[in-house]
């Protein structure tokens, strides 16, 4: 599904120059689960952002569900982006004065087509994350993990076959941060590749594999051994066990 080879990236910023990613192999197949774990400023949304096509490496190939990117226009990698992926991101990045069905909608309302059965989707895209009760409310009516949920449906609704998640969890109380593992890990379960940046130890316990990041190279990737299942943990909370 995704292939990485060498891949680096430099930022430059005035006269400065930042090496951010200094020469990334990498290889995931259909139907992973992948964590990126790695100090701050490791560059781990850097990579994130490249393999989900909304920057470009500065060199090295990406080969993207057998499309070689580098060679695309803008309007070819939005395409690609928009057939192929969803995004979900630390802070939500929900429209504050729109319904979560109207977030949801969202993405059709860039795209060139409008499907005819776009609300029955959104609907559909709401249900899966649990959020069927919460169709007319608004963010500010809402919990940060209903929010995020609100965001995992709106990543869901164009039926994308890989989610690129960016610290889903890093501003949500454990229950809530559970519950959006659990919606993954069930969407892990039905097929979807998953690449997830966390720098929770526990979070990156919940995927199928672990990619260390350090200084721009990675430091080791494996398979994670035990793997914990937020279900498991979400039932073994207390009552008000945030
Ligand atoms: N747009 C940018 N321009 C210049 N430098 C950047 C930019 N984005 C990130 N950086 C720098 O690249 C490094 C890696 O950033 P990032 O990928 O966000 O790390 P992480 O997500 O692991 O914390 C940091 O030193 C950061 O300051
Ligand atoms: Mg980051």
């Amino acid at each position: 599904m995704i292939h990485l080879d060498d891949i680096t990236k430099t930022y430059h910023t005035g006269k400065v120059d930042t090496e951010v990613l200094l020469g990334v192999d990498l290889e995931v197949a259909a139907g992973e689960f992948l964590a990126i774990m790695g100090p701050s400023g490791s560059g781990k949304s850097t990579l994130l952002h490249i393999l989900g096509l909304l920057d470009r490496a500065s060199g090295g190939r990406y080969t993207l569900a057998g499309q070689e990117v580098s060679g695309l226009s803008d309007a070819e990698l939005a395409n690609l982006r928009n057939t192929l992926l969803g995004f979900v991101f630390q802070a939500f990045h929900l429209l504050p004065f729109a319904t979560a069905l109207a977030n949801v909608l969202l993405p059709f309302t860039y795209a060139s087509d409008y499907p005819d059965d776009a609300q029955e989707m959104a609907r559909r895209a709401l249900a899966q994350v649990g959020l069927e009760h919460r169709l007319h409310h608004r963010p500010g009516e809402m919990s940060g993990g209903e929010c995020q949920r609100v965001a995992l449906a709106r990543a869901l609704v164009s039926e994308p076959e890989v989610i690129l998640a960016d610290e889903p969890t890093g501003n949500l109380d454990l229950r809530s941060s559970l519950e959006v593992m659990s919606i993954l890990q069930r969407l892990n379960e039905e097929g979807k590749t998953i690449v997830l940046v966390t720098h929770d130890a526990q979070i990156g316990n919940m995927c199928r594999r672990l990619l260390k990041l350090n200084y721009g190279r990675i430091d080791s990737d494996e398979p994670v051994e035990h793997r914990e299942l937020a279900a498991e943990l979400l039932a073994g909370l207390p009552e008000d066990g945030r």
